[in-house]
């Protein structure tokens, strides 16, 4: 036999030598659920081992994270039913939950990056990402508030806001606002490609913003299409997306691809809640074992063409990686 590919994989200093794709703590983002109180840790019962945090636990968390490597968190509020509203007004309340933990995040931790979800669910009455209107979905009207809420997330400190409404639009309509008011260095994650998936059932859970009637089908996009998140793609590099992300990650890794070969902007994937809730449910059971299949999907999802994870294992991935490093001298 001339070709024997087994030589590639020899020894871990030969495999270590030709690997082509890394993880490394740098490249992920950390999405973190922050309430009111203080020294609260309330666990959510769907994604084991995240909890929504008062905003002096989170700061704590992340400090833990930036130590770690990891360079950004993601933050997602959860409010009381009583601040929910039609309108979603909380959303650009200066003094409202979200703001007062970016400005706190920014004052202990400068140098991470906090990036903040643009979208009206946490605080919409009717569960939806835009305004709703005899059970529609309003596009135009939705754009001035979202743009008026990544102005309020900016003016409280935020580097990164991240449209997940998925309305028509909004990346231009927030980039405008955002350069008016004299934030032109605050960059626009876009999840450009968003789809309507039932991964995102415990997430719903953690902040209690399952749409009240209806589904997000209008919005979000069809989990049968690929061509449609071409289109998505270019419309928001054209509006001026710093980053584009698709979500969920592991089941669309062609959409990430597909993303990677169609711009040369950034590219984020976001492990969503049930993905990391399969993780750890299967942990539990003994029937797989989470630290390695969470770092086989991250590499996975690196493979498939993602600079940026988001992932809600950022902080055990961070701890796996430190305890790594080369291996060739050791047996791994
Ligand atoms: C809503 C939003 C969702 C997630 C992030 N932002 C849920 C949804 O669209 O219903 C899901 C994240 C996850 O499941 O981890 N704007």
């Amino acid at each position: 036999m001339i070709q024997r590919p087994r030589r590639n994989r020899l020894n871990p200093a030969v495999r270590e030598l030709i690997r082509e794709t890394a993880v490394r703590p740098t490249n992920l983002v950390w999405p973190a659920f922050v309430q009111e109180g203080s020294n609260l840790r309330v666990p959510i019962a769907s994604m084991p081992g995240v909890s929504k945090l008062s905003v002096d636990q989170l700061v704590a968390d992340c400090q833990r994270a930036f130590d770690l490597g990891v360079p950004a968190v993601a933050l997602f509020p959860a409010l009381d039913d009583s601040l929910k509203s039609s309108d979603g007004k909380e959303s650009v309340n200066p003094d409202g939950l979200l703001q007062r933990a970016v400005t706190e995040l920014k004052k202990k931790i400068p140098a991470m990056l906090v990036v903040t979800d643009v979208a009206l669910d946490p605080y919409s009455c009717d569960g939806h990402d835009g305004l709703v209107r005899a059970g529609k979905i309003l596009n135009d009207e939705t754009l001035p508030l979202l743009a008026a809420m990544a102005v309020s997330q900016a003016e409280a400190g935020a580097d990164v806001v991240a449209p997940s409404d998925m309305m028509d639009g909004r990346v231009e309509a927030i980039r405008r606002a955002l350069d008016d008011a004299g934030f032109e260095d605050v960059l626009i994650c876009s999840y450009c490609a968003k789809y309507a998936s039932a991964f995102y059932g415990p997430f719903r859970d953690a902040l209690n913003s399952a749409p009240k009637a209806g589904d997000k089908k209008t919005y979000q996009m069809d989990p049968a299409n690929a061509r449609e998140a071409i289109r998505e793609i270019m419309l928001d590099e054209e509006e001026g997306a710093d980053w584009l992300l698709i979500k969920p990650g592991l089941p669309y890794l062609d959409i990430i691809r597909l993303t990677r070969e169609h711009s040369a902007l950034p590219v984020a994937a976001y492990q969503v809640s049930g993905e990391y809730a399969m993780l750890k449910a299967a942990a539990a059971e003994g029937w797989l074992d989470y630290e390695s299949c969470l770092m086989e999907s991250l590499t996975s999802l690196r493979r498939a063409g993602a600079d940026i994870i988001f992932t809600y294992g950022a902080i055990d991935a961070a701890t796996i990686l430190r305890g790594a490093g080369f291996a060739a001298g050791r047996r791994v």
